[in-house]
C-alpha cells in the first residue's frame, strides 16, 4: 500500500494513502474523540465529535471521512477543535434525557464520557423543543428508549453491514428523525433476528439489554473472554458476571471465529446457567421415579446398561450421538469409547444430521 506523508499535532507520520485522518491519527498514538464511528462499521461522519483542523481547508473536517493526503498538517486539539466539539456535545445534550444517576448505561456511555471530558454544560441550549418518545419494552431482550438516541445510526448500519438483515432505518426528517424497525412497528413485526449487534454498537442508553437491569453498574462487571456453549461455530464472546452470575455478553471483536458478530443466542441466553431448574446432579430412575444419585453411580449404572446390551445383542445394537456444545476433544473421545471400548461404528453428531 502506497504512503503519503503526513503531520499531526506536529508529529511527521506515514499513513497508508486513501485511509482517514482518523486512522492515520490512531495509527500514529493520537486520539480523536468519536461518536458515530466504529472500528467495524463503514464511516459515515455524521456526528461531527471527529473533527479536526486540517491546514488550507476553510472548515473543520471529521477526521473519520477525510482522506489523507501527501503533505497534509492536522491539528486534533487546538481551540477551536476543542471548541466545535464542546458546541457538538452540548447540542446533543441539549435534547437528552439527564438521568445518568439512574441510568443503565452510566459507567458505559460515550456521549457521557465526552461531556465530562469536554465539559459540556448540559443546560446551555434548554429551551428548545425536546423529544418525549414512549419506551419500547415489548421484545423480552432488549428495551428501545429513543429519548436517549444520537442518531449515529450505529445500529441501523450494523444491523445492515454486520447482520446483513436490514431491520432498522431513519424515518423522518431534521428534529422529526428518529431510528425505526421495520415500517416504525415494534422490533418483533419487523425483520429483526434479535442477534443484539444493534445494542453492542449502541454509545448511549438507548438500546439497553433487559438482563443487565439493575443488575449493577458497568464497572462492577468482570470480563471473561469464553468461547460460546451453544453451536459447533465456537464463537467467543466477553462475558461479564457479577459475582457467580452471567450478566451480559458483550462482543469481543478481535477474536475469531465470529470477530464481534453473536446470534440471539450467544447475546442473550446464557441466563440458563443461573437458571434454578437446571440439573446439578445426575438423576436415576428408581421405581419409576427420578432420584438425585452421585456422578460415581449414574456413570456406573450407564456402563452396565452398555455392557449388558452390547454383550446380549451385539455391539452395533448401541449407538453414540456426540454434541456440538461439546469440545473437539470431548466428541474425540466420545468416538474412541464408541470405537474402541464398545466395538461400533455407531458414532454421529447433532451437527451433522
Ligand atoms: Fe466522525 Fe462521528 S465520529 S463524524
Amino acid at each position: 500500500m502506497p504512503k503519503v506523508n503526513v503531520t499531526i499535532d506536529g508529529k511527521q507520520i506515514q499513513a497508508e494513502a486513501g485511509s482517514s485522518v482518523l486512522e492515520a491519527a490512531q495509527a500514529a498514538g493520537v486520539a480523536i474523540p468519536t461518536l458515530c464511528h466504529h472500528p467495524a462499521l463503514k464511516p459515515e461522519g455524521n456526528c461531527r465529535m471527529c473533527l479536526v483542523e486540517v491546514e488550507r481547508q476553510r472548515n473543520l473536517q471529521a477526521s473519520c471521512v477525510f482522506p489523507v493526503s501527501e503533505g497534509m498538517v492536522v491539528h486534533t486539539h487546538s481551540p477551536k477543535v476543542m471548541e466545535a466539539r464542546k458546541f457538538v456535545l452540548e447540542l446533543l445534550l441539549s435534547d437528552h434525557p439527564t438521568d445518568c444517576m439512574t441510568c443503565e448505561a452510566t459507567g458505559d456511555c460515550v456521549l457521557q464520557d465526552l461531556a465530562y471530558q469536554y465539559d459540556a454544560k448540559v443546560g446551555k441550549y434548554y429551551g428548545g423543543a425536546k423529544h418525549d418518545y414512549a419506551i419500547d419494552d415489548t421484545n423480552p431482550f432488549f428495551v428501545r428508549d429513543y429519548n436517549k438516541c444520537i442518531l449515529c445510526r450505529r445500529c441501523v448500519r450494523a444491523c445492515d453491514q454486520i447482520n446483513g438483515v436490514e431491520a432498522l432505518g431513519v424515518a423522518e426528517r431534521g428534529f422529526s428523525s428518529q431510528i425505526i424497525a421495520g415500517l416504525g412497528g415494534t422490533m418483533e413485526e419487523s425483520r429483526c433476528e434479535f442477534c443484539g449487534m444493534c445494542v453492542e454498537v449502541c454509545p448511549t442508553g438507548a438500546l439497553m439489554p433487559v438482563g443487565t437491569m439493575k443488575q449493577g453498574r458497568y464497572w462492577e462487571f468482570k470480563h471473561t473472554t469464553t468461547v460460546c456453549p451453544y453451536c459447533g461455530v465456537g464463537c467467543n464472546l466477553d462475558v461479564l458476571s457479577k459475582g457467580d452470575k452471567i450478566i451480559r455478553t458483550r462482543s469481543a471483536w478481535d477474536k475469531a471465529p465470529n470477530y464481534g458478530w453473536t446470534c440471539v443466542k450467544g447475546r442473550f441466553g446464557l441466563d440458563f446457567v443461573n437458571n434454578p431448574n437446571r440439573f446439578t446432579t445426575p438423576l436415576i430412575k428408581r421405581d419409576g421415579q427420578f432420584v438425585e444419585a452421585s456422578w460415581d453411580e449414574a456413570l456406573d449404572l450407564v456402563a452396565d446398561k452398555l455392557s449388558a446390551i452390547a454383550l446380549e445383542h451385539g455391539p452395533d445394537a448401541v449407538g453414540f450421538l456426540a454434541s456440538a456444545k461439546c469440545t473437539n476433544e470431548e466428541n474425540y473421545l466420545m468416538m474412541k469409547l464408541a470405537r474402541g471400548v464398545v466395538g461400533t461404528n455407531n458414532v454421529d453428531h447433532c451437527a451433522r444430521l
